[in-house]
């Protein structure tokens, strides 16, 4: 295992019906002025507006209201966040909403804080910003874990990149299985595939050797696959649910990522393919993940190899590992379908148009098994058409 030092800073509160007793202890130790975040609306429509807002107002606090926050949030969202905190003096940033909202307030809590312009400062300078405003997170939609990690994921529109960006942690997040059963069943299968994508992408990461972060992460990505299946065959099974918002948790709060360089090649691909079409993020790995991974063969065969026998629960008989390498491919290609996930881009109404800028702008990671030139970039790019 490499080296490494684990602090962990957001307090989880986790459970069926707990989000507005949680929400009221924790509110209270923050200032007056709270920035309200969410997105298009669905919380208004769902009731937990409304319980939101009754108690922000039990709790005396001076509400400014964010809201518009689009799914792949944009710089230029992120930017109208911080001049609002900045006008109103916000003591305290409540996210309300999936990865998205979650992403966007960590940049707006930097950037509140910050003199120059966040991007140019962490792009340009290598900057790290050291000052927040703080933030609590509830989470309504599940599957990034957005809201355990202070990486944010920002589309910059001008600059046609779509990017981690580094913020603030939240204080503390809220994962109330009771405020996301209204998740379209959709949302509820991207988020989950994310999950198992982030677990997968952890995993494939180095040294290759299995350590016991790994361990730990072949129990999650069988629980992510069992639970996926258990709430798409009963949609009310809160218990596969909560077990799924938990999983999502523990592939982004750093634990399965201890003494590792993570690959997460993958979404690198995904990202910039959203910067280009504004795709939905989980339905984009699940294209991209199949033909990635038969172009990180063969270095990536004993990892892949397995992966299918202790995840997949592929049998070794009689097979090499380059056979067992393909039966995990063929088994996560047959899986996606079965979930009903797109599994091609002309399924998510992408053409080829952008493929090639698309393959040349994608970030290349440390930790990926192999380093892809953009000509099998494109390659991977098009055998998804
Ligand atoms: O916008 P509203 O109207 O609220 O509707 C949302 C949105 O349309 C809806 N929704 C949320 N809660 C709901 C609900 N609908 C009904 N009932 C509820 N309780 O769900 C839709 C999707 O929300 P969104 O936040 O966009 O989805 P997701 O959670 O998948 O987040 C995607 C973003 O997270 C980034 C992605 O790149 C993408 O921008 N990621 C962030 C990561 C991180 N910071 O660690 C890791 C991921 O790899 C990912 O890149
Ligand atoms: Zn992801």
């Amino acid at each position: 295992m490499k080296k490494f030092t684990y602090q962990y800073p957001v307090k989880v509160c986790f459970g069926d019906g707990i989000a507005k007793t949680a929400l009221a202890a924790e509110l209270e130790k923050y200032g007056n002025n709270v920035l309200l975040a969410y997105g298009g609306g669905s919380i208004k429509k769902v009731g937990i507006y409304d319980e939101i807002m009754e108690v922000l107002k039990a709790a005396g606090k001076n509400v400014t209201e964010f809201s518009g926050i689009m799914s792949n949030p944009t710089y230029a969202k992120v930017q109208s966040g911080a001049a609002l905190a900045r006008e109103n003096e916000i003591d305290f940033i409540l996210a309300v909403g999936g990865g998205s909202v979650i992403d966007c307030c960590k940049i707006v809590s930097a950037q509140a804080k910050l003199s120059e312009d966040i991007w140019n400062f962490e792009y340009g300078k290598g900057g790290q910003p050291k000052e927040f405003i703080p933030m609590g997170a509830v989470v309504t939609a599940f599957g990034t874990g957005a809201e355990m990690n202070n990486g944010a994921v920002i589309t910059n529109e001008e600059k046609k990149q779509k990017s981690p960006l580094w913020g603030a942690f939240y204080d503390f997040a809220v994962l109330d299985v009771g405020y996301t059963m209204t998740m379209p069943m959709k949302q509820v299968i991207s988020g989950a595939f994310d999950s198992l994508s982030h677990s997968m992408e952890t995993y494939m990461g180095s040294p290759r050797e299995i350590n016991y972060s790994d361990e730990i992460n072949e129990a999650t990505q069988r629980n992510i696959i069992r639970n996926i299946r258990a709430t798409l065959k009963n949609p009310d099974d809160r218990q596969a649910r909560s077990e799924l918002i938990w999983a999502a948790a523990m592939a982004e709060n750093g634990m399965l990522k201890l003494g590792k360089v993570t690959d997460f090649q993958c979404h690198m691909l995904e990202h910039q393919l959203g910067a280009y079409t504004d795709c939905n993020h989980g339905q984009g790995l699940a294209v991209l993940h199949p033909s990635l991974y038969r172009h990180m063969m063969p270095e990536a065969n004993k990892q892949f190899a397995r992966l299918a026998v202790e995840v997949w629960g592929i049998s070794t008989d009689g097979k090499t590992e380059a056979e067992l390498a393909n039966a995990f491919i063929d088994a996560l290609a047959a899986f996606i379908k079965e979930i009903e996930l797109p599994t091609t881009l002309t399924d998510m109404g992408i053409d080829d148009t952008d493929l090639e800028a698309i393959a040349k702008t994608t970030i290349r990671t440390g930790g990926c098994v192999k380093k892809f030139t953009d000509e099998e970039l494109l390659s991977v790019l098009k055998e998804c058409v």
